[in-house]
């Protein structure tokens, strides 16, 4: 392969590439574990893992070793046909979750449109709501993807505005909040309520103890499906297999992606169970590449990869240490005003306004340092290793981070 260095690939994108990305400026060639190398060499910790798809870390041998065997014999049929890795691979993440049946898709968002999809159909053949009056509930702060129809139930103007019109049954209601969730679910016309068990894009924002449970609840009593949309941060990332196992708060919808294939594939998929699933008819959902050979043999190889390697206690473990590392921190720097999170999806709070460049500026410096990360929404910077991350790796990075930020000048 042509070596590229990091300034001619980034005049590359710049003139090809559509500008709907503001990524930091570093290029990466290669990875493995917990480590990216960027064009000249340089190593780096990545505290990011592509937005949690990599908790397995990079190029996990396993799961690679499972893109490849595949690779060689048969790579897509389309849903066309049957394919000898389909069932197998349903039959394991269904067991692994706890479902009756898996719709597999591809991205994340498609998984969020398949889950919105089968609520409507839900709402319509079971609960004996009027057809095209479903409504689905939303929390603020959601971010789900960027079809019409995630940016439709989005608050973030930059996500909605200019794309309109909108998605009509939609509506927000404040995260945390079951009051308002009881009054909204009143309505015989609401379908379902999808919410993310800790807001990821929204800035780590973890909601009090008692909301999931509450939340299930309330759709039980209300005959209102629970979407839970865990694309981020289920697979381990908060310290348990699911965000939503830390309560009495079993979705009747899930939604995982990411970290489903370690990263390596567009893999996800929506479970539930046969009262929901088998709702929807052949030809009525579907897409060319879900459910692929290639994809089946690379998630359940990234499930096994999770379980074998206890990667759920690790983040457990390793997130209590990194938080207090944090909160240390906060206590001897005026520039750190919060930490939040659960296992190792965590961030800090940059004492200085959402519109300032001061997280960007000490992301830039982390970089510098031998560490990456980006901020989400100006002011809060978002801390996510992969998680076969070590102690001794985590306190090498508690001592980048925490040095940048005390050294650092505005
Ligand atoms: C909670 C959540 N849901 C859905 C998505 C969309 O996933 P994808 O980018 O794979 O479409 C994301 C992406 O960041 C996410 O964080």
């Amino acid at each position: 392969m042509k070596k590229i260095d990091s300034k001619t690939s980034i005049n590359l994108e710049n003139k090809y590439g559509a500008h709907n990305y503001h990524p930091l400026p570093v290029v990466l060639d290669r990875g493995e574990g917990v480590y990216l190398w960027d064009c000249e060499g340089k190593k780096y910790y990545d505290f990011l893992s592509a937005y949690s798809a990599v908790n397995q870390g990079h190029c996990h041998p396993k799961i690679i070793a499972a893109l490849v065997e595949q690779a060689s014999k048969l790579t897509l049929t389309s849903r066309a046909f049957f394919n000898s890795q389909l069932g197998v691979y349903e039959e394991f993440i269904c067991d692994f979750f706890g479902y009756d049946k898996v719709l597999p898709m591809n991205t994340g968002v498609e998984g969020g449109e398949t889950a919105n999809k089968l609520a409507r159909k839900w709402g319509y053949l079971k609960k004996g709501i009027p057809n095209n009056e479903a409504r689905i509930i939303f929390a603020k702060g959601n971010f789900w993807g960027r079809t019409l129809a995630a940016i439709s139930s989005s608050d973030d103007p930059v996500s909605y505005e200019g794309f309109g019109p909108y998605m009509p049954g939609y509506d927000l209601i404040p995260y945390n909040d079951l009051d308002a969730l009881a009054k909204e679910l009143k309505d015989p016309n609401v379908a379902a309520f999808m919410v993310e068990p800790i807001q990821g894009e929204a800035g780590v924002v973890v909601p009090d103890e008692g909301y999931l449970a509450g939340v299930r609840k309330l759709c039980t009593e209300n005959n209102v499906l629970f979407i839970a949309d865990e694309v981020q941060t289920g697979i381990a990332r908060t310290g348990k297999m699911l965000a939503t196992d830390y309560e009495d708060a079993r979705p009747d919808i899930l939604i995982l992606g990411k970290a489903l294939s370690g990263g390596v594939l567009p893999v996800s998929a929506v479970l539930a169970d046969d009262e929901v699933m088998m709702c929807i008819k052949p030809g009525e959902h579907g897409s060319t590449f879900g459910g692929n050979p290639m994809a089946c043999v690379v998630a359940k190889a990234a499930l096994e990869v999770v379980k074998e390697e206890g990667l759920e206690n690790n983040a457990l473990e390793l997130g209590e240490v990194f938080r207090s590392e944090m909160r240390k921190l906060a206590s001897k720097s005026d520039l750190v005003n919060g930490v939040r999170g659960k296992g190792l999806l965590n961030a800090i709070l940059i004492n200085d306004t959402e519109d300032s460049s001061t997280a960007w500026d000490l992301c830039i410096k982390m970089k510098e340092n031998g560490l990456l990360a980006k901020p989400t929404h100006g002011n809060i910077i978002r801390f996510a290793p992969p998680l076969v991350i070590n102690k001794e790796q985590l306190m090498k990075c508690v001592e980048i981070i925490s040095s940048t930020i005390i050294n650092f000048k505005k």
